[in-house]
């Protein structure tokens, strides 16, 4: 076989194996067996030194044209696959846009974590910060700490759930109240503080406004010179920003805790007719929350001097508030697990309760 034939041979045999390369690796290994360093073609470059001068020249022009040929053949094919795999992948990813829409998701988020968020919310524009404790907790968080020793009335009044006593004579028990989370953050942090503590709380207790299990809302403001006058602003602002109105009717009430002197209780101005809550209506009234400033003796159990320090505290009724807000008459309803009742109540997963975008919006 001549020079010239030989090579013919070999670029048919080169078009042919691009040709039928059904992918790019396909096609990669045909560039490689005859355009690779050790090919087919570089061989007989590589031959090209051992011909007479004159031979050379005409066979090395042959052959860089081979070269060129198959080049572009490959590079043809490649585009040619790279087309056929965005086609298919096109075909494979269609999205057929006259489809129905998916059904509607099932779950609701429910009131009490929604009104959570929004209470969060407010504080946090206020310059809260959120902390947290355990709900089991011992008799010292609870109560002594408190200033509530083992003969205080109002032990009575907090329906404890009690842990099995253990040998030592100790009993753990569920918190009562959000309050021990103020012993908690005095013991972890140096004033000023300003945080708010929303949690689970648990009392032995259950009617149309009571539940065993219920969510409360701490908070403790404690600087060099903080007052009554920062509690009263604090809490109107709030209820302003909560109920998304000017007009709520506060009533302050002078009461008694043995955490805080003084003390008092707020109640909101609410309706309750035709087994509806309405805020800013009627003559009722329903107490939210428990405030006061804080006892020296607790600032002592918390480690710091009341002479130095002063500061606020009120634990709010998160359940109540949601009540109030969304207008749902039992409370006991909260934690039925009733599907229907969070269809009606709940929130889609996706309305965020924001200050600028609204809370309940
Ligand atoms: N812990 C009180 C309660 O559960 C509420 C409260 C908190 C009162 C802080 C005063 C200060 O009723």
């Amino acid at each position: 076989m001549s020079g010239q034939d030989e090579l013919e041979k070999l670029e048919s045999e080169a078009l042919a194996a691009i040709g039928a390369a059904a992918d790019m690796r396909a096609l990669d290994a045909v560039r490689v067996k005859y355009l690779g360093k050790k090919g087919l073609v570089s061989a007989q470059m590589k031959g090209l030194g051992a011909l007479p001068p004159e031979e050379r020249k005409e066979r090395g022009r042959l052959l860089n044209e081979l070269r060129g040929a198959l080049e572009q053949a490959i590079a043809e094919r490649r585009a040619a696959l790279e087309k056929q795999a965005l086609e298919e992948k096109l075909a494979k990813e269609r999205v057929d846009v006259t489809l129905p829409a998916r059904p509607e998701e099932e779950g609701a988020v429910h009131p009490v974590s929604h009104v959570w968020e929004e209470v969060v919310e407010i504080f946090a524009d206020l310059g809260f910060s959120v902390a947290e404790g355990p709900h089991i907790e011992t008799d010292w968080y609870n109560f002594e700490a408190l200033n509530i020793p083992p003969e205080h009335p109002a032990r009575q009044e907090h329906d404890t759930f009690y842990f099995h006593e253990k040998a030592d004579g100790t009993r753990k028990l569920l918190r009562t109240h959000t309050s021990p989370v103020q012993i908690h953050t005095m013991e972890a942090q140096q004033p000023p503080i300003r945080i708010i503590a929303p949690g689970r709380t648990f009392r032995c207790d259950s009617d149309q406004t009571h539940t065993p299990m219920f969510h409360q809302v701490e908070a403790l403001v404690i600087d060099r010179d903080t007052h009554m006058g920062h509690l009263k602003w604090t809490l109107e602002e709030f209820c302003k920003a909560f109920f998304e109105t000017e007009n709520v009717k506060m009533r302050f009430r002078a009461s008694h805790f043995p955490f805080t002197e003084p003390s008092m209780e707020v109640d909101i101005n609410c309706s309750w007719e035709g087994g509806q809550v309405k805020v800013g209506e009627g003559d009722d009234w329903l107490e939210i929350l428990g405030s006061g400033m804080v006892h020296p003796n607790v600032l002592r159990a918390g480690g710091l001097d009341p002479d130095e320090w002063q500061g606020f505290a009120f634990g709010i009724g998160l359940d109540r508030l949601a009540m109030l807000k969304y207008g749902i008459p039992d409370l006991r309803a909260f934690f039925e697990s009733d599907i229907r009742w969070l269809r009606h109540y709940g929130f889609s997963a996706l309305q965020i309760p924001t200050l600028s975008g609204g809370l309940s919006a």
